[in-house]
């Protein structure tokens, strides 16, 4: 298994480019399944989770092209199998958010059960008891949700008892090609929601509420292929700007915008950062200074994500001062501080919250990633720990940030990988 070998080195300071976002192609990837005709989606990240979605589309018989610009073309039209299989479904459980577009067009689908993972058990009942509600047949069997509606689905008004950023895709995907008007109460409201929505509406969906919590779907008989460009990463600019306040240095980041980060950004002012932008770009500052720590509690959007908050505790372990991060989204995603405090943190865990008393400066150490976000912020303390740390299990990284050590070195961090 490949390893991050990262030496601790000074602030961070240098100019890079945001991709796309995972988040959002993931979905609009799923979204193809529902078009008459070719789709072109363009600024998808080359991330290992985007070729394991494009690899499921494939498996299903649906035409994919790649360009070397990272522009996609998906003809949906050739598609011959409604299994989505364990094996790629076991990789990566946005897999389920192919599950409402194929029922919704084709009738049927069989989606092997998303499991749990690091961070949480990550049930899927809103998705399908949200899919029974607009008519469709579903049991699990062996593993299986297998999914049937005679016709077409219906439109139904589903609340949603837990604001659900997947639920909400899966469900709003069904409901454009169902008959008659859905209304989702309760929805989620990420941007990556509105830039599936956009999609769909560029597809000829008639979807209203589009950023708010309700929306209302009017059903559409078709949705015709279009062209549509992912919107940026906010998560990946996020994780950038907490590593260069981290590390007290500077960074401007290209091809993303600061509307959608609104929370973040000001958690970061609030730790010391001066920030600038434009409507494509921002830029941090912190002034050669240490962090201030800063509190947190996530929640949905537009509140501070859980995304972003492995990256913050690691900013908070090297602060100046105490804080508290209070993670309410899910029951296992605090897992990172064990390993930030091998590398000389002064971390408390109490139930969903963690304590953090910033000290001078980390000790770099082996470390092992268990998530995505958690790999993320294991990487930002290994750039100002004193010596080196070997981040291993860095698979979790690669399905979320891309070429993270190449983005990394523009800013003047130490890092290599090491394959293995
Ligand atoms: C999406 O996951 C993101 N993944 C996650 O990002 C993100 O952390 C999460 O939303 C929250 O913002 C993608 O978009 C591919 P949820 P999702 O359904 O949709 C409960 C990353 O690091 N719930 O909004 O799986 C669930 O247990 C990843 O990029 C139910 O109870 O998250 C959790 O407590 C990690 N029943 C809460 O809702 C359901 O049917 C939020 O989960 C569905 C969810």
């Amino acid at each position: 298994m490949d390893k991050l070998i990262i030496r601790g080195s000074g602030p961070v300071d240098g100019e890079i480019r945001i991709s796309g976002s995972k988040n959002s192609a993931l979905p609009i990837l799923a979204a193809t399944l529902l078009a008459d005709g070719p789709m072109h989606i363009c600024n998808m990240p080359h991330l290992n989770d985007v070729t394991t979605m494009l690899a499921l589309l494939r498996c299903m018989g649906v035409e994919v092209t790649i360009d070397e610009k990272m522009c996609v073309e998906i003809d949906p039209s050739t598609i011959t199998e409604f299994t989505a299989p364990y094996d790629l479904v076991k990789t990566m459980r946005a897999s389920i958010l192919v599950l409402g577009p194929m029922l919704s067009h084709f009738g049927v689908a069989n989606v092997s059960f998303p499991g749990g993972c690091a961070i949480g058990s990550r049930p899927v009942d809103i998705h399908l008891r949200g899919l029974e509600a607009m008519g469709a047949k579903i049991e699990v069997d062996e593993g299986y949700i297998r999914a049937k509606v005679d016709g077409r689905l219906k439109g139904a008004h589903i609340f949603m008892d837990v604001v659900t950023v997947g639920g909400t895709e899966n469900l709003l995907m069904a409901a454009v090609l169902a008959d008659g008007k859905t209304v989702l109460e309760n929805a989620a409201r990420e941007p990556e929601i509105v830039d599936l929505a956009n999609c769909l509406v560029a597809m000829g969906a008639n979807i209203e509420g589009i950023g708010s919590d309700t929306l209302v779907i009017h059903g559409v008989k078709r949705l015709q292929g279009c062209t549509y460009n992912v919107m940026p990463d906010r998560i990946e600019t996020g994780t950038y700007l907490v590593a260069a306040a981290t590390s007290g240095g500077r960074v401007k980041l290209k091809d993303t915008c600061g509307v959608i980060l609104e929370s973040v950004l000001l958690k970061l002012e609030e730790a010391g950062a001066s920030l600038n932008m434009g409507d494509d770009w921002i830029e941090l500052n912190m002034n050669g200074n240490r962090p201030k720590s800063v509190n947190l509690r996530t929640a949905p959007y537009p509140a501070f994500p859980t995304d972003m908050q492995a990256q913050f505790t690691a900013m908070n372990a090297v602060a100046e001062g105490s804080a508290t991060v209070v993670e309410t989204i899910f029951e296992n995603r605090l897992i990172q501080i064990h390993e930030l405090n091998r590398m000389g943190a002064n971390i408390t865990l109490e139930g969903n919250t963690a304590i953090i008393k910033g000290v001078e400066r980390l000790k770099g150490a082996p470390v092992m990633a268990t998530d995505l976000r958690a790999s993320a912020s294991l990487v930002i303390a290994g750039m100002v720990a004193e010596g080196e740390t070997i981040v291993d299990r860095i698979y979790h990284i690669d399905r979320g940030y891309e070429c993270i050590e190449e983005k990394m070195q523009q800013l003047g961090a130490n890092i290599r990988r090491m394959p293995g």
